[in-house]
């Protein structure tokens, strides 16, 4: 790959919000102190014409955005320790990189993105292996389940994603992924209450200007009850990032974060959850 930047991308709406994300995994994995090695990521930074630093600035939510990554690769890590041939669904898997990081050689993978981004997708991180597969349609549809093989064990996750969507959305694809899919888990992320709000209002901006797109799905206890009402979800956990770097987020966050009401206020970094989905959809 070329060093200086030779592929403008030119994303609007809620597909731009991937350039943050990938942004700030590298920005923390450029460090020498990283707590995420991710070389593709840093690679990417460097051959997309795009002005990352003016309209996000310089990258210093890295560490925030790593530990929240971490968490997914952990999931993911666990899983494939029980499950070494499984299927890893990603849904909106945007211009991320965790394939790399966690693949043990066996693991079957499928991105789901929008067909534009699943254009992109191919020329900047084209699937190398048998194993990859990325299936060019919404999340919300049941296209994408058609893909799916659960024989050797399924995991589902959704970064960054499920705010995006109208909590009737959420409900619909969860009740329908937990239909097709017993025994499954859904690993994925939240913003809280607070949070969403801000974005609505247009409140959510970096000093270059970027604004998030609105995130109307937010979560928290209540949000959690509604989910375990589902047909078929059998659970619902937190999750809890691990310890990172330096004086707050090594020592103080992993501490507040034993509180669920830390975890769900969401100071301490985006609420987690995990879902495992019942054995048997008929039981309701
Ligand atoms: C914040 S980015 C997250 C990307 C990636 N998961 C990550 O963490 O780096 C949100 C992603 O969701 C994708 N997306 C938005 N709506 C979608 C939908 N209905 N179906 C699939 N992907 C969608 C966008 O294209 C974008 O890549």
């Amino acid at each position: 790959m070329a060093d200086s930047p030779n592929l403008p991308v030119d994303l609007s709406g809620v597909s731009e919000s991937l350039l943050w994300n990938l942004y700030q995994r590298a920005a923390e994995a450029s460090r020498r102190d990283a707590i995420l090695r991710d070389p593709k990521a840093v690679e990417l930074v460097r051959l997309i014409d795009y002005p990352f630093a003016e309209k996000f600035g310089k990258g210093k939510l890295g560490q925030w955005q790593a530990l929240r990554v971490l968490c997914f690769d952990q999931q993911v890590g666990a899983f494939l320790r029980e499950h070494p041939c499984g299927q890893v669904v990603a849904l909106g898997e945007g211009l991320e990189t965790q394939f790399w990081r966690v693949d043990n050689g066996q693991v079957r993978w499928l991105g789901v993105e929008l067909p534009d981004i699943v254009e992109l997708r191919g020329q900047l991180l084209p699937d190398e292996e048998p194993r990859q597969r990325t299936v060019a349609c919404s999340a919300l549809s049941e296209e994408w389940m058609e893909h799916v093989d659960a024989s050797d064990g399924l995991l589902l996750t959704a970064q960054g994603l499920f705010m995006y969507f109208q909590p009737e959305e959420v409900h619909a694809l969860i009740t329908t992924c937990a239909r097709r899919f017993p025994g499954a888990a859904l690993v994925f992320d939240g913003v809280p209450p607070w949070f969403s709000e801000r974005t609505l209002a247009g409140k959510m901006k970096t000093s270059g200007g970027y604004a998030s797109p609105p995130m109307p799905w937010a979560i928290d206890a209540a949000e959690k009850d509604r989910l375990r009402a589902l047909p078929n979800v059998a659970e619902v956990s937190d999750l809890i990032p691990p310890a990172g770097r330096g004086l707050l987020r090594g020592h103080v966050y992993p501490l507040l974060n034993r509180l669920s009401a830390v975890r769900e206020m969401g100071l301490t970094g985006l609420p987690l959850q995990r879902l495992c989905f019942g054995h048997d959809p008929a039981a309701g």
